[in-house]
């Protein structure tokens, strides 16, 4: 059996839960939680950031912390989770959807200018599959037009962008530590604060509205309702999960990689041979192996590709139902044919079974897989 995704869980990872119920506060903010944000400086030297208990909710956090108002606009890739865009639509923001790239499946940067308006506050960007968008390029459009870029940074832990690590490329990152994810918490994220002038602000609207980290500071003797707000703060016992899988990042980091090649290179002549496409990293990105997808040629041949993996006891999953042809987009009104990329990829696209604890040879018999279902037609 290869399933699609399995956390990479040793001794550390129960050493530091168990410590944390015998010796911790069992809520946010404590040891581990402050042990995290220095493994996250000493890692990517990360400034200001805080846990949240997901990826959805670092997302909801910049919604807040932006000042989105009904009626906004926010542009945003169809190819995507729909946190990044519920985040929004909470606030009565709108999505205008762009379309994506055909190489790596980003926002397609060259797309962006002539969706803004009069009402676009934000472009919320995804980097998908660990590998970023172009930023030179998204920010340089945000700065003429006076936007806010929101990196949706989810898949992309310890990727890089021109040297810059993703999450600190918008005015906002959002990290997932979900199970799926790289480093796990099994339910997490966080929020970068790439401008420090969000800080104080953000520290109260993760606490429920309330300024309780000045009185975890020493800065205050007690607490008060400030302003709107809500539970975005992690058990301290995540905190010490997460702490352990940070602990082995390069480890981690590496096994992944290793299988990421792996497909790579096994794959590559199936490209030659028209049989599928696999996506290309762009020379500015260096990607932490989150995810591998391959294009297959239609949404027949991906059905039974992924019908006969699984026989064989290896699972692929489908990407993205693209959000603005989903039953929801429908709902509001989207159109099929606006992001006609996105309509195409979310048809073709698969992803292979992907984790650390993944051998080589699990890597080699996936491929082996691939290349007999796809040769013999
Ligand atoms: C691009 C993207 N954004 C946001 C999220 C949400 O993260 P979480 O599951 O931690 O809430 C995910 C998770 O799947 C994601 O892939």
């Amino acid at each position: 059996m290869i399933p699609f995704n399995k956390a990479s869980i040793t001794e550390k990872e129960i050493e530091y839960v168990v410590d944390a119920m015998k010796h911790s506060k069992l809520s946010g903010d404590g040891k581990y939680t402050m042990k995290v944000y220095e493994k996250l400086h000493e890692l990517l030297g990360l400034e200001n950031v805080l846990l949240t208990t997901s990826g959805t909710t670092a997302l909801e956090m910049a919604s807040l912390l932006i000042d989105l108002e009904p009626g906004d606009e926010v542009i945003v890739p169809s190819f995507t989770f729909s946190s990044t865009v519920n985040a929004f639509m909470l606030r009565r923001a709108k999505p205008i959807f762009c379309d994506i790239r055909r190489d790596n499946m980003n926002i397609d940067e060259t797309k962006i200018e002539a969706l803004i308006t009069d009402k676009t506050k934000a472009i919320y960007t995804v980097d998908y599959a660990g590998v970023p968008c172009d930023y030179d390029v998204i920010n340089d459009i945000a700065k003429r037009h006076n936007l806010i870029v929101i990196e949706d940074a989810a898949q992309a832990v310890g990727s890089y962008y021109k040297g810059r690590v993703c999450g600190t490329l918008g005015t906002f990152g959002c990290y997932s530590f979900h199970e799926t994810k790289n480093y796990v918490m099994g339910e997490g994220g966080a929020i970068v604060l790439n401008d420090p002038s969000y800080l104080d602000r953000a520290e109260i609207i993760r606490e429920k509205g309330t300024n309780r980290r000045q009185v975890l500071k020493g800065n205050v003797d007690k607490y008060t309702w400030h302003d709107i707000g809500s539970s975005f703060l992690p058990s301290d016992l995540l905190a010490a999960l997460l702490y352990a899988q940070l602990e082995r990042f390069d480890e981690i980091m590496e096994k992944r990689l290793t299988v990421w090649n792996t497909y790579a290179e096994e794959l590559k002549c199936l490209e030659d041979e028209g049989l599928l496409k696999l996506s290309v990293v762009p020379e500015y990105a260096q990607h932490n192996g989150h995810m591998f997808n391959i294009i297959l040629p239609t949404d027949e041949i991906r059905t039974r590709l992924v019908a006969e993996l699984q026989k064989k006891g290896m699972n692929a999953y489908i990407c993205y139902v693209p959000l603005h042809s989903a039953p929801m987009g429908l709902k509001l009104g989207y159109k099929p044919e606006e992001c006609p990329v996105t309509e195409e990829y979310g048809a073709k696209v698969l992803r292979l079974p992907l984790y650390a604890d993944m051998t080589r040879e699990d890597a080699l018999a996936v491929t082996d897989a691939v290349k007999e279902i796809l040769r013999k037609g």
